[in-house]
Order: C-alpha cells, then sequence, then structure tokens
C-alpha cells in the first residue's frame, strides 16, 4: 500500500487507516463482535493498512482491550493512534484536560494497548475548564518521557461552531495556533467525506502549510456513501445513525444523488464500489490526508484498503466535486 507522512514527527503509516471505534462504541452494540473485529484488524494489517484509530472512550475501554489483542502479536506492523481527554459520563461525554488525568489516562492505555509506546496520542476534546496550552504540555512531556511519539489534536467542533455562528472550525483553528507554540502538531483528526466537505475551507489548508497530517473521520459518512444502506431501513435506538438527522428515511432519500455519482464513477474504474471512491477522493485532497474508515468487517476492512490503488481521474474528481451540499443537519 502507498505510503503517507503524519506531520511533524515525519511517521510513515499506509495511506489508508482502520477506524476501530464501530467494534466497541456508537454503532448497535448487537452487532459487536469481538471474535470477528480481531479478525478485520488483522486482515487490514495484512493488506498494508497500518495505523489503527482508537481511543479510551470506545466502550468505553473495551476497543483499547481488543486491539492489545492484536499489538501483543503484530506491535511492528501496526502505527496506533489513540486519544486520550474524553469520558463517557452518565448522560452525556465529559472532557477532561487536567494534566494530572491526562497522564493517569495515557498510563491506563498504554497498559491496555500491550505496548510500551503509543504512536500517536490524541487530544478527544478540548476541555474548556482548562487551558489547552495546559493539557498540551502535559502530552508533550509523554513524548519526553518515551511514553507517546506524537501528538495530535481532534477537531469535531464544526457542529458547536456553527451553533454559535462562527465559521467553521474556527475553534480549533485558534486551538491549533496556540498548542503549535508549546509542542508540534503532528496530526488533526476531523469529520471530511464527499458528503462532509467543511474541513476542506481551513483546516485542510492550516495542515497542509504545516506539515501536519490530516485523519479523515467519518470517511465513509457513517456508512452511508457504501450505497448499502436503505432509506427506512431503520436503526436500533442505540445505533447514533438513528438520531442523526441525516439518516431520517427522508434525508437518506434525498441524499441518494450522492451515492449515484459515487457508483457512476465506481462503474467506470471496473469492480471498484462506491467505499473505494469516497476513500479515493479523500487521498486525492492531499498527500498529508489519512482516512481512517470504520469497519468490523473482514471483508469491509479488505475492501477499504484496497481503494488505496484507485486513482480517480480528473473527470471523476470534478464530478465529485459539483455534488450539491448533502441535506440534513444538526442545526
Ligand atoms: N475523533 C473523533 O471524535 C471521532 C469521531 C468519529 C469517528 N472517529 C474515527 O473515525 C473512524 C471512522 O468513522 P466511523 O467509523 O464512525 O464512520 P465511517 O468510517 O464513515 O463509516 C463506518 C460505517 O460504514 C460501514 N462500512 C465500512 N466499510 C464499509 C464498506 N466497504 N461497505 C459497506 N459498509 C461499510 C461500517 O459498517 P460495520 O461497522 O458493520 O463494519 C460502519 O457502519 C472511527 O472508527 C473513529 O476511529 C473519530
Amino acid at each position: 500500500m502507498e505510503r503517507r507522512t503524519v506531520g511533524a514527527a515525519a511517521l510513515g503509516v499506509g495511506a489508508i487507516g482502520l477506524g476501530c471505534m464501530p467494534m466497541s462504541w456508537a454503532y448497535s452494540a448487537s452487532e459487536q463482535d469481538g471474535e470477528s473485529s480481531l479478525r478485520a484488524v488483522h486482515r487490514a494489517l495484512d493488506r498494508g493498512t497500518t495505523l489503527l484509530d482508537t481511543a479510551d472512550m470506545y466502550g468505553p475501554f473495551t476497543n483499547e482491550l481488543l486491539l492489545g489483542r492484536v499489538l501483543k502479536e503484530r506491535r511492528a506492523d501496526a502505527f496506533v493512534a489513540t486519544k486520550g481527554g474524553l469520558l463517557a459520563g452518565e448522560q452525556h461525554i465529559v472532557a477532561n484536560g487536567r494534566p494530572g488525568y491526562i497522564r493517569r489516562a495515557c498510563d491506563a492505555s498504554l497498559r491496555r494497548l500491550q505496548t510500551d509506546c503509543i504512536d500517536l496520542y490524541q487530544l478527544h476534546r478540548a476541555d474548556p475548564e482548562v487551558p489547552v496550552e495546559e493539557t498540551w504540555g502535559a502530552m508533550a512531556e509523554l513524548v519526553s518521557a518515551g511514553k507517546v511519539r506524537a501528538l495530535g489534536l481532534c477537531a469535531l467542533g464544526a457542529r458547536a461552531d456553527r451553533r454559535t455562528g462562527a465559521s467553521i472550525h474556527a475553534t480549533t483553528l485558534r486551538q491549533l495556533d496556540r498548542v503549535q507554540q508549546v509542542f508540534p502538531v503532528s496530526s488533526v483528526q476531523a469529520e471530511l467525506s464527499v458528503w462532509s466537505r467543511e474541513a476542506l475551507d481551513g483546516l485542510l489548508p492550516w495542515c497542509e502549510a504545516r506539515g501536519v497530517g490530516f485523519l479523515a473521520a467519518m470517511p465513509l459518512g457513517n456508512g452511508f456513501l457504501t450505497g448499502t444502506l436503505t432509506p427506512g431501513g431503520g436503526f436500533e435506538p442505540d445505533d447514533v445513525r438513528a438520531r442523526h438527522p441525516r439518516f431520517t428515511a427522508e434525508m437518506m432519500a434525498a441524499n441518494q444523488p450522492i451515492v449515484a455519482c459515487l457508483r457512476r464513477v465506481a462503474e467506470r474504474h471496473g469492480d471498484a464500489t462506491p467505499a473505494q471512491v469516497a476513500l479515493a477522493w479523500l487521498l486525492a485532497q492531499g498527500r498529508h490526508v489519512v482516512p481512517v474508515p470504520g469497519t468490523k468487517k473482514e471483508t469491509w476492512a479488505a475492501e477499504n484498503a484496497r481503494a488505496a490503488d484507485l486513482v480517480l481521474a480528473a473527470d471523476d474528481l470534478v464530478e465529485i466535486g459539483a455534488l450539491p451540499d448533502a441535506q440534513g443537519s444538526w442545526d
């Protein structure tokens, strides 16, 4: 698989990563299956994927425990990207950016992952109660201590920005400028996909100008862009899509032209799939972009990894770029 470089620490990774969240979090728990998830991770590594994206909050904790079972055997094949600083509370998720907490969270992640060093430690959310420089300083100490190789920031604040009327990712861009003064940022992780393109303005150029890697979260539009979901098919109550405005039957039907476009492009490339076209479109947005498609299925992990071989033509990119904005938002 093509290799790409993640940011300041110049760490090499396979161009397509693996998002491990669906194995333990956010999607229907009744479909989670540890053994088949392990097979998916092994298959991705066999196909040249190296970056495994997880977080202590996924499960909570069980996703890192699962990956620990793989890493115990195949540490050299993997690039471990985990996250700290966000906890699942009784009612909602809570950020904790206090230095002492971050130090304890990192030690606990190392134990669960069965490794002595995390390749990329990402701040899952900035804590509004703690200056971000303080949190980042504690994370930088983890690098000095040899527990972590590089630092990343997650930027999933587009919705909050929209609510306050600020320009999208404005808060994150300010945070990035601040933490960059303390210790180099190696990666930014934010939503980016064919149907969520806000990061193309501001966030992606910020990364490119500074040699920072961009990890594209939710690159398959939570599964929508794969064309395998049926409008009105319904979701289990514990599946994040059951409450997602773009996954009502009406919005899924309204957004079918996006899937139809990915299908048309896929057909021009022989046996390619809409999922692979969605991932290849991301790879074409810059050499610093590494999509992290989430899956718990072996066949889909292999299909997604093969997207690294798909090079879209200029016409394909124009056709996808001309798609209208997706309908259905959180506002
Ligand atoms: N930093 C953050 O706060 C944050 C937030 C969200 C996500 N993320 C990261 O981004 C990763 C990706 O996001 P995501 O997993 O939510 O969304 P996604 O990658 O856009 O889509 C995942 C969904 O697509 C399905 N899928 C995957 N490959 C497929 C294929 N080839 N054909 C058909 N269906 C396919 C999966 O099904 P199965 O699960 O059944 O395999 C799952 O339902 C996460 O795993 C996580 O690592 C980070």
